[in-house]
């Protein structure tokens, strides 16, 4: 990896691409952003107005470009996608985005770009699957953000209902980001207690705010059309874990390779990312019943992935 510079490619200028960027600038680890959008002016808006913003958050460069400056970088991240409309689910959008995504894979790829892929484009599992076979990258530099958004509203659903600080909660949603997903429950804590052990919470509440989270994309998306910052700041964790070799243990989509009886496919995993990607992948110790869920997820995606003929 080149230490000298840390250059990122961000592909998709939309609410989640700005809102990535915006974050990524202030963490500190970015060199150089450069953003590729079919909107130009846009694009060229968003950069200028985000150049301004390195004075206060640490110098970097910030310019629109074309999938060319991929050679040189060290992650591409994939925001771009048609959003998904309200009742609308993740899988509704997959035709429409792997069209997409096709078009952005191959002129990467050709630049000579030698990082990490970045995916948050929906239907997430799906996409970033499909992101390594069309690249034919090695599987750990291709990461898609998968749980990592639904762990952070179950962390905070479960902060709400226990009236703790959120950073007390350690719990996981795993399998598919939508609606095959599955909180981790068996494995959940609160300041180091098992969630199933803490005496005010029961497990109908625990069936209540899993429900709550897998539907809270839809509900943020009702009220304002779209959601960003959460998967935005995930982008950006993962990133600068990437950039700054932080071995960062964070629910994933990651490629499972044997880690539940399942292989050959991107799922919500809890993986190691450091300057490698993906450095490892860890196999969370499931109950039967949670391993069933993990498989009827893989089983959900297998189905599309069948029908896209990825
Ligand atoms: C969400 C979108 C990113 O769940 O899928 O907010």
């Amino acid at each position: 990896m080149n230490k000298e510079k840390h250059k990122v490619i961000l592909v998709g200028d939309g609410a989640v691409g700005s809102s990535f960027a915006f974050s990524i600038l202030q963490s500190g680890g970015v060199d150089e952003l450069v953003i590729v959008d079919i909107k130009k002016d846009h694009t060229m808006g968003d950069a200028l107005d985000l150049e301004d913003i390195t004075p206060f958050s640490g110098s970097a460069t910030v310019r629109t470009g074309d999938y060319s400056d991929a050679s040189e970088a060290q992650i591409v991240v994939i925001t771009a996608g048609v959003p998904r409309k309200p009742g609308e689910t993740r899988l509704d959008l997959v035709e429409k985005n792997t069209k997409i995504l096709e078009s952005i894979i191959s002129p990467v790829v050709q630049s000579g770009f030698k990082g990490c892929f970045v995916v948050s484009a929906n239907p997430v599992d799906i996409l970033t699957t499909m992101t390594q076979r069309l690249s034919g990258f090695p599987k750990e530099r291709v990461i898609g953000t998968g749980t990592s958004l639904d762990s952070a509203r179950l962390q905070v659903a479960l902060a709400h209902k226990l009236d703790v600080d959120v950073r007390e909660i350690n719990a996981y949603v795993l399998g598919e980001h939508g609606d095959s997903s599955f909180a981790n429950f068996d494995e959940a804590k609160v300041a180091g207690e098992a969630i199933r052990d803490i005496q005010n919470i029961t497990d109908d509440d625990l069936l209540e705010l899993e429900s709550e989270v897998k539907k809270k994309g839809g509900k943020i998306i009702g009220y304002k059309g779209a959601t960003f910052y959460g998967v935005a700041m995930s982008l950006g964790i993962i990133c600068k874990a990437i950039l700054m070799n932080e071995d960062l243990v964070l629910p994933v989509s990651a490629p499972l390779d044997g880690q539940y009886g399942l292989k050959n496919i991107y799922l919500g995993t809890v993986s190691i990312i450091n300057g490698n990607g993906i450095q490892q992948v860890l196999e969370v110790p499931l109950s039967e019943e949670e391993t069933k869920k993990m498989q009827h997820s893989a089983y959900e995606m297998n189905k599309v992935l069948e029908e896209v003929k990825a």
